[in-house]
């Protein structure tokens, strides 16, 4: 029996090429440059399974010129790049890496806080610039973090691992969410369900933590901005696309807002030219779950969702579930 195809877009750590390679034949695009959409086509022609990052655009359109691929396992918990319902109507699983990832990622959203908060890009870039000539009482003053209060946008997994580290610095927590936690969590995490007006005007810091879809796109632009204090932090390691980038450049250099620590930005890798100049906002390239052991697990965990498919075993992250009992996989395992 022939063996199953799978594509590797791009780079990945070798332990999922390792545990791949017995079951399968790779085409790995062992390259960190991506492939172009023609090229993606092109690719995974035979192809029954994709191992996608979130630079790959699996759009209807793509999706439905694949009639080979039975199943796109991404390695990340985002999959604003792939249209999982035009996948699911062509019978196409869809399983991304949630969970591996929550604490790293919070660490990065408390890390860019506190470093806007207290000005650490600043002085860094100061000091480097042979600026820091003498001690003065007002040097670099930021604001305090430690019993303030912190707004969380999007309390799923990671919104709730932000929540816990802001419990460590004795903060108030209120948080916007969809669907609201039941009163055991939200007991738990000593955080108040707010509607968003309330969580803009009364935070002091703002930690996005919402998955992008269309309803937040552009969820912060400048009309939020302005309900904002006026030394409020937006910190966003969520999606570049929930914030109006103009809005908040402009939020920034007029100071309607104090700071902004970003890891996302709306068209990556490029930067919007008037946040590169704003002092008042730390910059990071895209690396919130970015620790060798989180990537690592993030990898792993795709590759595992490709083999559990392959065996004919329901993956265990699949965003699509409800076509498990039908797709082709399981057809083939008798199931
Ligand atoms: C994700 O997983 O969605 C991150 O943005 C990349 O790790």
């Amino acid at each position: 029996m022939s063996r199953p195809h799978v594509l590797i877009t791009k780079r990945v750590f070798p332990e999922a090429i390792a545990l791949l390679d017995p079951y399968a034949e790779l085409d790995y695009i062992s390259t960190d440059d991506g492939l172009t959409p023609a090229e993606l086509l092109e690719h995974a022609r035979g192809k029954q399974i994709i191992l996608s990052q979130l630079t790959d655009r699996l759009s209807r359109d793509a999706i439905t010129q694949m009639p080979d691929v039975k199943m796109i396992a991404q390695i990340a918990v985002g999959y604003d790049n792939i249209d999982v319902a035009a996948a699911s109507a062509a019978g196409v699983l869809v399983s991304n890496t949630p969970g591996v990832l929550t604490d790293t990622t919070a660490d990065l959203a408390f890390a860019l806080l506190l470093a806007a908060a207290r000005r650490i890009a600043e002085g860094h870039n100061y000091i480097h610039a042979g600026r820091w000539k003498r001690w003065t009482i007002d040097l670099m003053m930021g604001h305090d973090v430690h019993h303030r209060t912190l707004g969380i946008l999007g309390m799923g997994r990671i919104g709730q691992a932000v929540a816990r580290r802001g419990a460590g610095f004795s903060m108030r927590v209120l948080y916007h969410n969809r669907t609201r936690l039941t009163p055991e969590i939200e007991r738990e995490l000593n955080a108040e369900h707010v509607p968003l007006d309330r969580l803009l005007a009364e935070s002091d810091f703002i930690s996005i933590h919402a998955p992008l879809s269309d309803a937040t796109r552009h969820l912060i632009g400048e009309p939020q901005l302005r309900m904002m204090k006026r030394d409020a932090i937006l910190v966003n390691t969520a999606r570049g696309q929930i914030v109006d980038e103009p809005a908040l450049a402009r939020a920034l250099r007029e100071k309607w807002i104090a700071g902004a620590g970003l890891d996302v930005f709306e068209h990556e890798p490029d930067v919007h030219p008037d946040l590169l100049a704003c002092e008042n906002a730390v910059l990071a390239p895209h690396v919130g779950s970015a620790s060798v052991a989180t990537r690592t697990k993030m990898t792993v965990m795709a590759a595992e969702n490709a083999l559990a498919a392959l065996a004919g075993r329901r993956p265990p992250n699949l965003l699509n579930p409800e076509i498990w009992e039908t797709c082709s996989f399981q057809r083939a395992a008798g199931g």
